[in-house]
């Protein structure tokens, strides 16, 4: 059973992509077969990072049913066990992914034969981006220790845990909740995610209940990207107490990425960071990330809540 990895941040620039291939790169170098999905459609990038200047083939052409197989879009790169499915070319947008298409292609993820499967999600809160983030209980946020990038993280985090409550309810009742929510806490009621629960906790005590266990089964991730000298390198832990404290759930700050120009270099110079720079801090970081990381166990994805 594959391990999915899904990739997700509030904010463009955090470091999505080159987490996806620094540790797609450590994994396929550790022997496991493992593919990067870029999902972040439209602005696509991954490709540029991983070595495949001109992708020939790429997602949409399975959406657009041009290849019918997801499989048969897949893309070796230069690196031994490490393969693509690129985004490039694609001027989907995944807001505008139709449901169906969306369905069809978490149930094709699901069938490919690797040992991890990585997703690069792209930033923002399309409900799409937020359903791909939830179809695995392994998903990993990102941010860099700016105030910007933690806003929109959280932002993510909430709008994550709302589309999920909202699983447990009919529109009807989920209506009614809102609505009940509006009269006790004001209009910006949605903005405080303990004023939604502590209503369903006391109105819908089972579903209370429900949603909890549900909570308590994800294993989701934090890691701090960018981290400068000057910079609190407590910051990470900080953010997962209050993610606690305001939404209950458990996010494990994983650990920190430090900031490092030769990042940019490597980008420039179309060739992946671990290999040109390996003995720098970032990629001991890189490294380090990836041995705590890897040892968690593979699932299948949950498309029961779709
Ligand atoms: N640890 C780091 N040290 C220095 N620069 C970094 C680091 N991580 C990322 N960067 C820089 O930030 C830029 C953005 O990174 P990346 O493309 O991975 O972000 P992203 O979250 O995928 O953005 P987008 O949402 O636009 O796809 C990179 O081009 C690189 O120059
Ligand atoms: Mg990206």
């Amino acid at each position: 059973m594959a391990h999915i990895w899904p990739i997700g941040g509030g904010k463009g620039g955090s470091g999505k992509s080159f987490l996806a291939s620094s540790l797609g790169r450590l994994l396929a170098k550790s022997g496991k077969k493992t593919l990067l999905i870029d999902l972040d459609l439209g602005a696509a990038n991954l490709h540029t990072m991983v070595g495949v200047p001109y992708p020939e083939k790429c997602f949409s052409d399975f959406v657009t049913k041009k290849i019918p197989v997801l499989e048969d879009t897949v893309l070796g790169t230069p690196f031994p066990n490490l393969f693509l499915i690129s985004g490039a070319h694609d001027n989907l947008d995944i807001a505008n992914l139709p449901y169906d298409k969306k369905i069809k292609t978490l149930r094709a993820i699901a069938k490919l034969q690797y040992e991890y499967i990585l997703l690069d999600l792209g930033a923002g809160t399309a409900f799409n981006t937020l359903d791909f983030f939830l179809a695995s209980r392994n998903g990993i946020f990102i941010t860099t220790p700016e105030p910007t990038s933690i806003e929109n993280v959280y932002r993510l985090m909430r709008a994550i845990y709302f589309r999920r409550i909202r699983h447990y309810f009919s529109a009807t009742d989920f209506k009614a909740l809102e609505k009940k929510a509006r009269q006790q806490s004001g209009d910006d009621s949605f903005n405080k995610p303990e004023h939604i629960i502590s209503i369903v906790k006391k109105e819908y005590p089972e579903k209370y209940m429900l949603i909890k266990k549900d909570f308590n089964s994800f294993c989701f991730k934090l890691i701090l990207n960018q981290l400068r000298k000057q910079d609190n390198t407590d910051l990470g832990m900080q953010i997962c107490k209050i993610i606690k404290k305001h939404l209950g759930i458990n996010v494990i700050f994983t650990g920190n990425i430090a900031y490092d120009e030769h990042v940019h270099d490597a980008i420039c110079q179309r060739v992946c960071f671990l290999d040109r720079y390996p003995h720098t801090r970032a990629a001991n970081d890189l490294r380090e990330l990836n041995s705590k990381m890897s040892d968690s166990l593979g699932e299948q994805l949950m498309l029961n809540y779709l």
